[in-house]
C-alpha cells in the first residue's frame, strides 16, 4: 500500500560517474522539480529482488522539468542504480520532508562526504553570501557544484586542503568570522561535532539527518530521533518531521 502513495515516475536523463563510486543522476520529473525545496528528498523504488523498501536521496539540484541527485554507491540498491542507463524509467516519489529554512545574511554550509548533496541546491537558493566547508575522507568530489563560492576543504588523509575534520577547520575560521546561520549534512559524528561548536557559540544551525528509513512517509517510526520540543523530549521522524532539524534541539 505504501508503494502506491503519491508515486511519480521519472525518466533517467543521465547517470554518470563523476568520481570513484560517486554518481550524478538527472531525472525528468516536472512535478517534483516544480515543488522541490532545498533539503527535501525523493524516495526511489529499486527492484533489488530482496527488499520492498525505497531508498532516500536528497534533491541536489532542480532544472527545467528535472531533478538531479548525487549519490554514493553503498550497497545493493545503489549498486543497481549505478548501472541504470539513460532513457530508463525510475519510480520516484517526492518531494518529501521539510527542507532547510532559506534565510538571508551571512551563511555557511558544511558538508561531509556525500552529505554535500542537499547543500548544492541549498547554496544556489541562498542569497550568495555563503561560505562552503567540505570534508572528505581522501579525494574531494563534486567541487564544480560550488563554482563561484569560497570553498574550504578538509580531508582526513591530508590529500587536499586542511588535514583533519571539517568541523575543526570551521572552528578555526570561526575565530575570525561568524555566520547568521550554518547549514549541514554529513555523517553523525560530523553533525555532533558541529553541534558542540554551534551550541557553544550560539550560532543558529540546521542539519539534515540521514537516518535509515523504512516507509519514508511517517508511518513506521524507523527513522526517529530525539528532539527537545518546548519543555519535553520527543521522538521526531526524520522522513516526515525532518530530515532537517534545528541542531540545538536535537539530542545526540
Ligand atoms: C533524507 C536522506 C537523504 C539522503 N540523501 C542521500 C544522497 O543525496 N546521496 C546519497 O548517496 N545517499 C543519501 N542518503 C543515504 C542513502 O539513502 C543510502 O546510502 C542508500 O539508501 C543505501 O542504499 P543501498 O541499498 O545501496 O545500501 P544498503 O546498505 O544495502 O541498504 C540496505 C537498506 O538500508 C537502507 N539504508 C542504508 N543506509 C542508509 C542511510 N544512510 N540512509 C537511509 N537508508 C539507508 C537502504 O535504504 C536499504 O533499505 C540519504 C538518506 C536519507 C535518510
Ligand atoms: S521511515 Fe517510516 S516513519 Fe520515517
Amino acid at each position: 500500500m505504501l508503494l502506491q502513495t503519491a508515486e511519480k515516475t521519472g525518466r533517467i536523463l543521465y547517470n554518470e560517474e563523476i568520481s570513484e563510486g560517486i554518481y550524478r543522476m538527472g531525472i525528468e520529473a516536472p512535478d517534483i522539480a516544480q515543488e522541490a525545496g532545498p533539503g527535501q528528498f525523493v524516495h526511489i523504488l529499486i527492484d533489488d529482488g530482496a527488499y520492498l523498501l525505497r531508498r532516500p536521496f536528497s534533491i541536489s539540484g532542480v532544472t527545467d522539468g528535472g531533478i538531479e541527485l548525487l549519490y554514493k554507491v553503498k550497497g545493493m540498491g545503489t549498486g543497481i542504480m549505478r548501472k541504470m542507463p539513460a532513457g530508463g524509467m525510475l519510480d520516484v516519489m517526492g518531494p518529501l520532508g521539510n527542507g532547510f529554512d532559506v534565510i538571508g545574511g551571512r551563511t555557511a554550509v558544511v558538508g561531509g562526504g556525500i552529505g554535500l548533496a542537499p547543500l548544492v541546491y541549498l547554496t544556489q537558493r541562498l542569497d550568495g553570501d555563503t561560505d562552503v566547508y567540505l570534508g572528505f575522507n581522501d579525494k574531494p568530489f563534486a567541487l564544480d557544484c560550488f563554482d563561484g563560492y569560497d570553498v574550504s576543504i578538509a580531508t582526513m588523509t591530508g590529500a587536499c586542503g586542511y588535514r583533519g575534520d571539517v568541523t575543526k577547520l570551521l572552528s578555526e575560521k570561526l575565530r575570525e568570522r561568524t555566520y547568521d546561520r550554518i547549514y549541514a549534512c554529513g555523517p553523525k559524528a560530523m553533525i555532533k561535532s558541529l553541534k558542540r561548536i554551534t551550541d557553544r557559540l550560539g550560532i543558529p544551525a540546521e542539519a539534515s539527518f540521514e537516518e535509515s528509513m523504512g516507509c519514508g512517509l511517517g508511518a513506521c517510526m524507523v527513522c526517529s530521533i530525539m528532539v527537545a520540543d518546548g519543555g519535553s523530549r520527543t521522538y521526531k521522524r526524520v522522513c516526515k518531521d525532518g530530515p532537517v532539524f534545528d541542531l540545538d534541539k536535537v539530542e545526540m
